[in-house]
């Protein structure tokens, strides 16, 4: 296997050397590190820091870990059984059963550690266990308290990620309030060939001891699962501690709300007015494309859109009264497929040559060091020499006729926040900002609009809670299955929903200017002959300024029993063609559909115990206006 050699396991005085020249003198972390490299049994331990990237990727690409893409640029594969989250081996566990919810596959904590112990134990002979201090947070954050962790891994090429994903480097520990306020985050690749993925004898568990502050991840190199800054911790860590934090005060004594949420900044240099906007979609569903998206072009003299954040953003209420969020992260991990200079033309930019991006499962050519994913052109390359499919396969040895993706779907690219052009100037700044509209959103074929407004909290939350879209091949096996997707929270809750739903009426109702909260869906299809209604992209933001308008009195929208939607009038599609009868879909409810609908979500809400009963109350008084609007 790779980086594997005949040392022996490293000794204690080699660990305490390594921790030394790690300038690592926090005597927890050194404990940690050394409890854990005689379970897991390394050759050696090396402490890492940003400044260790070149140094680490000449080191990958020498040992065939990863292989040149241009200029600054690499190309990764991943084991082909281990491309996407593996959302039934992921496990919540604490010592209270009470944590125990419908979706976070709960299990008591003690039986966790061991069993995971035991997996792990001696899984990184031969191999170097990197120590990766990173903060989940921008420097001087009010959360910051919440956001260090140690992870250490056995996998050079997941170092490089977390380098790209996080602020790697002990110098962001050296201000902990607490010395013990790290997230131990132990990663462990193991023999990925022989793991039984997707059989019964599945080798294969990612663990959040929530309780513990301790993440224990086996059996995976793929970013979703073996990031541990990113997923396991801004995420499910960060979801509990959240809701633990109120007894210390944080959030005014709310606590905070950590959400698999995208965060964006809209201007308008007309009025000079500033908005921000934070929104929940399921992996795969848009975050990436909309905190990146440009102002159309008949708007762009006008607008300009900030990226804050893709994936996570932590929400808390502040000194002044006001919800803020910010994102916890330092990098992009993007979807690939369908990145292209008319779909996404910041993204591109994004990972252009000498922006030290990484390519994960794209297809590669190692002759022209070039990648291309299904959508990066309206065709793949002609000329087929030297083209390899994401399992490494020559596409010139295909069988004629055969069709299958030259990357896989959920093929990523991994950049820095610093190279996306439309970072917000202030992305760093730890005060985080003002949330004024908070959307949910997933791919709905049908029944979804093209945006609903709610202007109640707890129908807001009502609305979150029963978010539905289509599965996604961010997750293993499931997709285009219709499910709900709490909030796009699913994957990644790490306590009950209904506790989950009290917080959310806590933290977003302590806020002095209510947030107003959209459902929003660009991807509804027409029945006849499957093609998307909405052009999406950076048409997108045409709905948002729709909302932000609506939240500040300067439009009315159309009322209806699920909440206002837009009027023809309103929609600013200037410089865009929409075909009427699209339209007229986008913006119309179909209320016997929606009747069916309520049905359904009766049966998800009543799964969750001690589910608020504001949250039933909006459920009912939608349902009731739907009965109203069907007589
Ligand atoms: P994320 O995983 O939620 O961040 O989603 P991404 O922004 O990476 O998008 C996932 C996939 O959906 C990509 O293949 C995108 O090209 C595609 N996508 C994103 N936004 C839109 C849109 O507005 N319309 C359509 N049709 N596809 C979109
Ligand atoms: P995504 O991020 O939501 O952008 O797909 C990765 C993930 O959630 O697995
Ligand atoms: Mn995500
Ligand atoms: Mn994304």
């Amino acid at each position: 296997g790779m980086g594997q050699d005949t040392a022996g396991p490293v000794s204690v005085a080699a660990v305490n050397e390594a921790l030394d020249v790690g300038r690592v003198t926090n005597p927890y972390v050194r404990a940690y590190v050394q409890y854990w490299a005689t379970i897991t049994e390394p050759a050696r331990v090396e402490v890492v820091s940003a400044l260790d990237d070149a140094r680490l990727v000449a080191e990958a690409l020498d040992a065939g870990e990863l292989q040149p893409a241009g200029h600054g640029l690499y190309y990764s594969r991943s084991y082909s059984k281990d491309t996407a989250r593996s959302e039934e081996r992921t496990i919540v566990a604490t010592d209270d059963e009470t944590d125990a919810g419908v979706y976070n596959n709960w299990r008591r904590g003690d039986e966790m550690v061991a069993a995971q112990i035991h997996r792990m134990a001696g899984q990184s002979a031969g191999r170097t266990m990197y120590v990766v201090p990173y903060l989940m947070s921008p420097e001087g954050s009010p959360l910051a308290q919440y956001a260090a962790g140690v992870q250490l891994t056995d996998n050079r090429p997941v170092v490089l990620h977390m380098i790209r994903m996080a602020r790697v480097g002990i110098e962001h520990l050296d201000e902990l309030p607490d010395p013990m306020d790290f997230v131990k985050a132990v990663h462990v690749t193991g023999d990925l060939p022989n793991l039984g993925q997707g059989t019964p004898e599945d080798q294969r568990y990612f663990v959040t001891v929530a309780d513990r502050r301790t993440i224990l991840h086996f059996g995976s190199s793929y970013g979703g699962n073996a990031l541990l800054g990113k997923i396991a911790h801004g995420l499910r860590q960060a979801c509990f501690d959240g809701r633990a934090s109120a007894e210390h005060g944080v959030g005014g004594g709310r606590g905070f709300l950590a959400e698999q949420f995208m965060l964006l900044g809209i201007t308008d240099t007309v009025t000079g007015k500033r908005w921000h906007v934070a929104g929940g979609f399921p992996s795969a569903s848009g975050k990436t494309n909309l905190a990146m998206t440009l102002a159309p072009d008949a708007l762009g003299e006008r607008y300009r859109v900030d990226f804050y954040g893709d994936d996570i953003a932590w929400l808390w209420v502040g000194d002044d009264g006001r919800l803020y969020a910010m994102n916890p992260e330092f990098g992009v991990f993007g979807v690939a497929k369908d990145t292209n200079a008319a779909t996404n033309p910041t993204a591109l930019e994004a990972i252009t040559p000498g922006s030290g991006a990484i390519f994960t499962n794209v297809a590669y050519n190692p002759t022209t060091q070039e990648v291309w994913w299904e959508g990066r052109t309206p065709e793949p390359p002609t000329d087929v020499t030297g083209w390899l499919d994401w399992k490494g396969e020559a596409i010139a040895d295909r069988e004629p006729g055969d069709t299958s993706p030259w990357a896989h779907p959920n093929s990523r690219f991994t950049t820095t926040l610093a190279n996306v052009p439309n970072v917000a100037a202030d992305f760093e700044a730890p005060a985080g900002v003002p949330v004024d509209a908070i959307i949910f959103g997933g791919r709905t074929r049908d029944r979804e609009p093209l945006v609903r407004a709610v202007t109640d909290l707890a129908e807001g939350v009502y609305d979150g809670l029963t978010l539905g879209a289509e599965a996604t091949f961010a997750a293993d096996g499931l997709d285009g299955q219709l499910r709900y997707d709490p909030m796009s929270m699913r994957p990644f809750l790490a306590y009950g929903e209904g506790d989950y739903a009290r917080h959310w009426l806590e933290v977003v109702g302590a806020a002095t200017e209510q947030p107003i909260f959209a459902h929003v869906n660009w991807f509804a299809k027409d029945p006849e002959d499957g093609h998307f209604r909405w052009p999406g992209y950076r048409e997108n933001l045409r709905a948002l300024l729709w909302l932000l308008a609506l939240k500040d009195g300067e439009v009315t929208g159309h009322r209806t029993p699920v909440g206002i939607v837009p009027t023809a009038e309103e929609l600013d599609l200037t410089g865009l063609e929409v075909p009427e009868a699209d339209l007229e879909a986008l913006l119309s409810i179909d209320t016997e559909r929606w009747r069916q609908e309520m049905a359904f979500r009766a049966d998800h809400l009543a799964q969750f115990e001690r589910l608020p009963e504001e949250i039933w109350a909006a459920h009912r008084r939608v349902a009731q206006a739907l009965e109203d609007a069907a007589e």
